[in-house]
């Protein structure tokens, strides 16, 4: 039978599909790109013909439901970020920027698997140089195999001979396969080569965690493509100046996303941060101005952060704005807020605000800490170090309700504080019976900054 259908002209650098081909690729504009590509509904006509297929649509009622199966990590941060656990089969992206530490978080729970056989496949280093890393980690695994490989077939084929639990491939910009006509790391080649992993992982129902890396710009290099094919993205992010990493679920098709995990670097591995507001709170005299602590939520979990803001008059024609770690369009709104509602005249003044420890947040939260300590170093007067604030600030100096502020308010009494300022709203069905902690409710900005200086 005569094959139906069109054959499309692909560029193998960029994806884009041409009607007919040509020299240049009219997306990319890259040279002796464009091939032609057969059409891939074959089944399809077989069908109509009335030949075989493999897979026939079922009715939804018969499906069968046991949950899927998974993995438990012997890691405490990898098991909440994925929110439960490995699923058996699925295809994990772990996205980061050079020498963050991707290989050794990767290597460590393969160590830490055992006696669980793992593969890891690395494309990047030498099977003596992981051997070199393993070394420094205090954990073994007998059934850990390393493989250094890029050629995607060979790599597929040891896997299913090993039949590992956990297939590590470090990393997708270094892997190839046969069927596309590009250099690795090229969209083409790292769009196939997820597809393949995707179809293997799924049919031997072996997981699989893909390290991608990510360019300056913060893309997942090449590739965007890639998140959308993979069940969850984790992101491996930190500053290299402080010692912790976080890694952050963007995207998790079996679970609840964001989850975050805090390890520490150390000279024998990535430790786990048990206590990560411990880590991001630093031991602040009494008295001292422009501090303010806020409870966060990341992910499920509450994070106290300290939020640092500094207002002086400034020495320039403009004044200064700069703003670390929090979003600096907030806090222009928040600064139009404070003088607006709560008349202060931070116009002609330089603001710089921070919050420690660099940990990026959105949270809308942290509005209410962050308006305190603009509100304390413009007044020049501390706030009291054993009061911890959540809230969001709204154009009218509401303070508006915010997610889980049972959880806020234990975190924040698990640490030592004695009173914490929350939106008003939230006070309604809020059991406060155990808490030691006592609960300010405010409803506007400036009653909480009446009831502070
Ligand atoms: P690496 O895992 O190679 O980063 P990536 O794979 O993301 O490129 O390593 C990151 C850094 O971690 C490297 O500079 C060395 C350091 N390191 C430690 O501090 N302690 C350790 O135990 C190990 C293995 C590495
Ligand atoms: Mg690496």
């Amino acid at each position: 039978m005569a094959k139906r259908g069109k054959t499309v002209f692909v560029c193998v650098e960029c994806g884009y599909k041409h009607a007919k081909w040509q020299g240049q690729c009219s997306s990319c504009g890259k040279w002796n790109t464009v091939v032609g590509e057969e059409p891939t509904t074959e089944t399809h006509f077989k069908r109509w013909a009335g030949g075989e297929v493999g897979r026939v649509p079922v009715p939804l009622e018969e499906v069968q439901f046991g949950g899927e199966a998974r993995l438990v990590l012997p890691d405490g941060e990898l098991q909440r970020v994925f929110d439960g656990g490995l699923v058996e089969g699925s295809l994990t992206l772990l996205a980061g920027e050079p020498g963050i530490g991707k290989s050794t978080l990767l290597l460590q729970l393969a160590l830490r698997l055992g006696p669980q056989t793992v593969f890891y496949v690395s494309g990047e280093e030498s099977e003596r140089q992981i051997k070199m890393r393993a070394e420094r980690l205090p954990v073994k695994n007998p059934n850990l195999f390393v493989y250094c490989e890029t050629w995607l077939e060979n790599v597929l084929a040891y896997a299913l001979e090993l039949k590992p639990a956990v297939l590590i491939l470090d990393s997708i910009q270094t892997v190839y396969t046969d069927d596309v006509d590009a250099t690795p790391g090229s969209m083409a080649q790292v769009r196939e080569c997820t597809a393949k992993i995707l179809r293997f992982a799924k049919e031997k129902k072996i997981s699989v965690v893909l390290v991608g890396h990510i360019t300056k710009e913060g893309m997942i290099a090449g590739p965007k493509v890639l998140e959308h094919m993979v069940d969850a993205v984790l992101e491996f992010e930190g500053d290299k100046q402080y010692n912790y990493r976080i890694v952050r679920s963007v995207k998790n098709r079996f679970g609840r996303t964001p989850e975050l995990g805090v390890y520490e670097m150390a000279h024998d591995g990535l430790r786990e941060v048990a206590n990560p507001s411990e880590l991001f709170m630093t031991e602040m005299e009494p008295g001292t101005v422009g501090t303010v602590v806020g409870a966060t939520m990341q992910g499920a979990r509450p994070i106290l952060l300290e939020t640092q803001a500094l207002v002086s008059d400034t020495t320039f024609n403009y004044p200064q704005r700069s703003a670390t770690g929090f979003d600096l369009r907030r806090m222009n709104m928040l600064l139009a807020v404070l003088e607006k509602r709560c008349g202060l005249k931070t116009g002609g003044k330089d603001v710089f605000i921070n919050v420690a420890g660099g940990l990026k947040t959105d949270d809308p939260a942290l509005d209410l800490a962050m308006s305190c300590a603009i509100a304390s170093s413009y007044r020049d007067l501390p706030v009291d170090r054993k009061t911890a604030f959540a809230g969001e600030v709204g154009l009218s100096g509401e303070i508006r309700p915010v997610s889980r502020v049972d959880l806020r308010l234990a975190e924040a009494q698990k640490l030592g504080f004695e009173r914490m300022f929350l939106p008003a709203a939230a006070m309604k069905g809020l059991d406060v019976s155990g808490l030691t902690l006592r609960p300010v409710p405010v409803a506007k900005l400036s009653e909480a900054l009446f009831a502070l200086f």
